[in-house]
């Protein structure tokens, strides 16, 4: 049998590895909701402007409900021979409201109908995205106050290099979450745009009014070329490519939470809800949601490289190529927010080991750095020249196999002739990050301010009406 919704020129149905390749209800049945509401908003505007009699329009209205209700319950029955979420829907609203039905689809196509749903449920998920990226961005800034002055090592090329405090080190991740979150807002404003009404591709000779359903489903406006209105994947792009960014700093998070729970760091425990036993070895304490959340990255980044491909080769306007838009968005954008709340959750948790990590902010000549300032500020050397001096005690440390500390100051003097006991205080970890007052650096009182910051920032916006 030919296709009822379109069969008309043909003479016998698809191959059935045709049906195979080429239905997407198996996947694009989620976006259900979303093309109800298009459908509902088109519906409502084909009313008023008097191309549909208002009976029509109200049996439509009446009969797109039953099957959102359908759909919603788990009655509804998908059907591949009729591809896709549009003409599943169209279909069963045939049988439940009769010829009525067969008018919604004037003045429209399913290219506008599809790139209408799919900026629908990309920016709903965005919208759930933020929300969640701000939760995870609480509990880090509430970790953070709480540790605030906790020193642990600040690395460069996984070397100990200063002490820095471990709030510090949490609200570096609060900043890149916030830049992750303007990406997203970004790629919402601009994606706030509605295609619905260009049709298939040129527009139609019907009076439609398009600011009507674009302001009925709450976008800014209606696109502007027909064109590039179906043919456009831009605003999917930009949510993967901003998803592909945000992936990244979840995954170097974990990584970093790997590291830190290993027994040779030490630095933190996770709980037990979000770590796995092995089953040969009894002692272990696997930190599996922390390296699935640096392995999902890789399907993030895959979605959007996989996407810019399906595009790049597209002449305008609509082509079926663009229907594999779909498996890669839905996937990549559930899979970050799996990783978000992971995250979070593993935050939440965690219990950091001030004591391990002190110990550590100390070892391996970690106050070097603040024995050269002084050398720079007590006695007036160049920072070249200071530099030199202390590499040249850090080497007799290192020969003896002592801390900086330890050097006597004859030590010390045999080097530098002119230095005196106060040395000696510049070189403790607490000192060090203490001193560390400049904008943005990490001493204790700054974290804590910025953490409180951060805070009541979240807070405010949490709270505030939407
Ligand atoms: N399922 C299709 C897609 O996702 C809907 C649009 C189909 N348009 C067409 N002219 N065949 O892209």
């Amino acid at each position: 049998m030919s296709n009822r919704m379109w069969g008309g020129r043909f003479a016998s149905g698809p191959a059935e590895i045709m049906e195979e390749i080429n239905a997407s209800i198996d996947f694009d049945k989620r976006l259900a909701p979303q093309d109800i509401r298009g459908s509902l908003a088109h519906a409502a505007m084909l009313a008023k402007t008097g191309i549909l009699p208002r009976e029509d329009a109200a049996e439509i209205e009446r009969g797109l409900k039953t099957v959102a209700e359908e759909i919603a319950e788990g009655r509804f029955s998908f059907s591949r021979a009729l591809e896709d979420i549009h003409m599943n829907v169209e279909s069963r609203l045939n049988e439940l409201i009769g010829p009525a039905a067969g008018r919604l689809h004037t003045a429209r196509s399913r290219n506008d109908q599809v790139a209408t749903d799919m900026r629908l449920w990309v920016r709903d998920t965005i919208d759930a995205l933020d929300g969640q990226l701000a939760e995870l961005q609480m509990a880090l800034a509430e970790k953070a106050l709480a540790h605030a002055g906790a020193v642990m090592p600040g690395f460069t090329h996984l070397q100990s290099a200063q002490p820095v405090t471990f709030g510090h080190h949490l609200l570096a991740y609060v900043e890149m979450l916030a830049r992750d979150r303007g990406r997203f807002a970004d790629a919402r404003r601009r994606l706030n745009e509605c295609p619905l009404g260009a049709a298939a591709l040129a527009g139609t000779s019907f009076p439609i009014d398009r600011f009507m359903t674009a302001e009925a489903l709450g976008f800014d406006r209606p696109t502007a070329n027909s064109l590039d209105s179906v043919s456009d994947r831009d605003f999917a792009l930009e949510t993967l490519a901003a998803a592909a960014i945000c992936a990244v700093h979840l995954s170097r998070f974990a990584e970093e939470i790997v590291l830190w729970v290993t027994p040779q760091f030490g630095f933190v425990r996770l709980s037990d809800r979000f770590t796995t036993g092995s089953s040969i070895m009894p002692q272990k304490r696997n930190p599996d949601a922390a390296e699935l959340v640096r392995g999902k990255a890789g399907r993030i980044f895959g979605a959007l490289q996989g996407l810019l491909v399906v595009m790049k080769g597209l002449p305008l306007a609509y082509s079926k190529d663009m229907q594999e838009d779909k498996e890669g968005v839905f996937d990549a954008l559930h899979t970050l927010s799996l990783c978000i709340a992971a995250t979070a959750g593993m935050v939440r948790d965690m219990e950091p080991d001030t004591k391990a990590m002190k110990r550590w902010a100390g070892a391996a000549y970690a106050t070097a750095t603040d024995l050269a300032d002084w050398l720079v500020r007590a006695l007036n050397l160049p920072f070249r020249a200071a530099h030199h001096v202390t590499g040249r005690l850090v080497a007799m440390a290192s020969e003896r196999k002592v801390g900086l500390e330890k050097l006597t100051l004859d030590d010390m003097r045999t080097v530098e002739p002119r230095i005196t006991e106060e040395i000696f205080g510049v070189l403790g970890v607490e000192k060090s990050v203490r001193s560390r007052t400049s904008y943005g650096g990490t001493a204790p009182a700054n974290v804590r301010r910025q953490a409180r910051r951060w805070l009541m920032r979240l807070k405010r916006e949490r709270d505030a009406p939407a």
